[in-house]
């Protein structure tokens, strides 16, 4: 795909459902008794693996598709122990919180199940999932014996823990808290800073008994989950993803001449980073008719051209925004002074390594950037030359995101206000998270 710079962007979008919040809903839908209705289901590649994993397991979804917001899912849901035994291996394919989720609900089946993905998640690590599942008395196997995909995964009734993990990573707690449904006690899961607790609140609106726990001794943020509840099917209405809002909260700062309204945002506090961060860099974003939707935050964001400044970026900060950091670094590449990005080392085990790839993309576009161990220091190019008019703040080059979706997108809000053309390869790869991420950068009046 070939981007020049955009004059300016301007119109309302609302931007696709939340892809953490879909994948639950399946999840919690398929192991609850009666049919769960999803609104605003978002229809990507890793929310269509999970669809197709439940159906594998006996539990049939009914597809409705409209617009973005018009989407709808149903799912039947067969209960706790509803589930059936596959025939075949369950494919992940290239998403990792389908297959970190559902091991924790395979772990406490009465039958025996493989899990396998493409390429990239078959590289991506399990560790942090075996050791707790296998603590609370599963048999996972990975059959690399590297910890890796494909899983074996025999099903049995598992026992309550208390786990600290060492990541903040909510795919790890979400997967102890959902094996947790099926062991013979509570669990409790603490991790170094809190990551995001969709499956906290959607497990309890689908009357599951869940408690947010702080570590005595520690302090560290965690959460108790109790068995034995029976889950009742839901009308869930799913947020726009803030994740996918990012690249076009991005351009509209960026681009000049920009004002770019979105729609329907989920501002959930441990999804929110990157409207802090954008604040600290001197953006121009107006949250407005903020109102729930269930038990999420959601509201319209209206985003102006403005001229950015420098930030430090790091500790319990990163996981509000870890899927944002490489737009973010776009965006700190055309501010005035530096960025630092710390505690960021999940970023390596991604979809792809997103630290040497945002490093290197950024690199090509003539920024210059200091590789640290945990993250980087972006020295902007914006300010001086460049002030009211990021355009000119990179060079345009050719981008390879590698098959990773954040990362074609990042760079093709990069390409928007770079001189001279960027070619962004291979950006099917939009499909596992936006599918119509380039229809709707030209309803902002962009032409391709
Ligand atoms: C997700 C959690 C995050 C995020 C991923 C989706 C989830 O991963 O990067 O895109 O839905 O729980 P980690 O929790 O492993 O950081």
């Amino acid at each position: 795909m070939k981007i020049k710079n955009a004059l300016s962007l301007r119109g309302t979008l609302t931007v696709p459902g939340d892809k953490s919040i879909s994948h639950r809903s399946v999840m919690l839908g398929a192991i609850a008794e009666g049919d769960t209705v999803v609104h605003g289901f978002l229809y990507s590649a890793d929310c269509l693996a999970t669809i197709d994993c439940f159906r594998r397991m006996g539990v049939k979804i009914e597809e409705l598709r409209g617009e973005a917001g018009e989407n709808v899912l149903i799912v039947h849901g067969r209960g706790r122990r509803g589930l059936k035994a596959p025939d075949e291996s369950l494919d992940a394919m290239n998403s990792g919180t389908t297959v970190r989720l559902l091991s924790g609900i395979l772990a406490g089946q009465s039958f025996s199940s493989y899990i396998k993905g493409d390429a990239s998640l078959s590289k991506r690590p399990m560790k942090r999932i075996i050791e707790p599942l296998r603590e609370m008395g599963a048999r996972i196997d990975s059959e690399n014996d590297d910890n890796c995909l494909p899983l074996e995964i025999q099903g049995r009734q598992l026992h309550g823990i208390t786990y600290t993990s060492k990541v903040a990573s909510a795919q790890v707690k979400s997967c102890i808290l959902l094996a947790g449904l099926y062991a013979d006690g509570p669990t409790t899961v603490y991790e170094p800073f809190l990551s995001r607790n969709h499956t906290e609140l959607m497990l309890n609106t689908f009357g599951g008994n869940i408690k947010l726990k702080k570590d005595a001794k520690t302090g560290l943020p965690g959460a108790i989950v109790y068995p034995g509840v029976i889950l009742t099917g839901q009308n869930i209405t799913v947020p726009g993803d803030i994740s996918s809002a990012a690249y076009f909260i991005a351009a509209g700062l960026l681009v000049p001449h920009s004002e770019i309204t979105l729609r329907n945002v989920g501002i959930n506090q441990t999804r929110d980073g990157i409207l802090r961060v954008c604040s600290a860099m001197g953006g121009n974003i107006r949250t407005l008719n903020v109102r729930m939707e269930g038990r999420e935050p959601v509201a319209d964001l209206l985003i102006r051209t403005s001229e950015l400044h420098g930030t430090n970026i790091g500790g319990a900060l990163i996981p509000t925004l870890i899927d944002e950091l490489p737009v973010i670094a776009v965006m700190a590449a055309c501010a005035e002074g530096d960025t630092e990005i710390s505690d960021a080392g999940e970023l390596r085990v991604k979809e792809s390594d997103r630290l040497a790839a945002i490093i290197e993309g950024l690199r090509n576009m003539g920024v210059e950037v200091d590789e640290t161990e945990t993250g980087m220091i972006i020295h902007g190019n914006g300010g001086k030359n460049h002030r009211r008019d990021a355009r000119g703040c990179l060079k345009g080059a050719v981008i390879n995101p590698k098959g990773d979706h954040r990362m074609a997108m990042a760079f093709t809000v990069a390409g928007l206000i770079s001189s001279g053309t960027t070619t962004v390869r291979g950006t099917d790869c939009v499909k596992i998270s936006y599918p119509d991420f380039y229809r709707d950068l030209e309803s902002l009046g962009y032409n391709l």
